[in-house]
């Protein structure tokens, strides 16, 4: 099969076999800041946007993506100019191995998206479904916490 879709803004032509999914695909193209941690829908490292809403791309088939817009965490910000969540991340020592990060970051914004100024039971639970083997989580918080009080601080 073959389609197309548009990632990060630009348009993305994909060839795909019937059971293949978003995750791979992307992975493919050279998307490889999604991670692929367990293929299975429970560890959150392969988290995107799709059409603004955060979905497991392992979970998403390709065939179902076509025509749609994904937006990966390299969507959100870049290495030269960083999105505050990528900022607090890195201000707050909240990557260690990094694998886990981008799913982390994803789900950090869609939580903000939503609730501009969560609490610390409200980030966690919104984090529940990304897994991190190395930082114990509380960096992790403190790093959305605070990238929401600078998003907040800014309007
Ligand atoms: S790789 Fe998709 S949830 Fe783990
Ligand atoms: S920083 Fe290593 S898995 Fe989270």
């Amino acid at each position: 099969m073959e389609g197309a879709l548009r990632v990060n803004g630009a348009l993305l032509r994909i060839a795909f076999g019937p059971g293949e999914v978003l995750l791979d695909v992307l992975r493919a193209a050279g998307h490889t800041e999604v991670k692929n941690g367990c293929g299975e829908g429970s560890c959150g490292s392969c988290l995107v946007l799709l059409d603004g809403a955060l979905v497991n791309s392992c979970q998403v088939l390709a065939a179902s993506a076509l025509d749609r817009e994904v937006t990966t965490v390299r969507g959100l910000g870049t290495i030269a100019d960083p999105h505050p969540i990528q900022a607090a991340f890195a201000e707050a020592g909240a990557v260690q191995c990094g694998f886990c990060t981008p799913g982390m970051v994803m789900a950090a914004w869609a939580l903000l998206a939503r609730n501009p100024l969560p609490n610390e039971a409200q980030i966690r639970s919104a984090l529940d479904g990304n897994l991190c083997r190395c930082t114990g989580y509380v960096k992790i918080v403190r790093a959305v916490r605070l990238a929401a009080e600078r998003m907040a601080a800014r309007g």
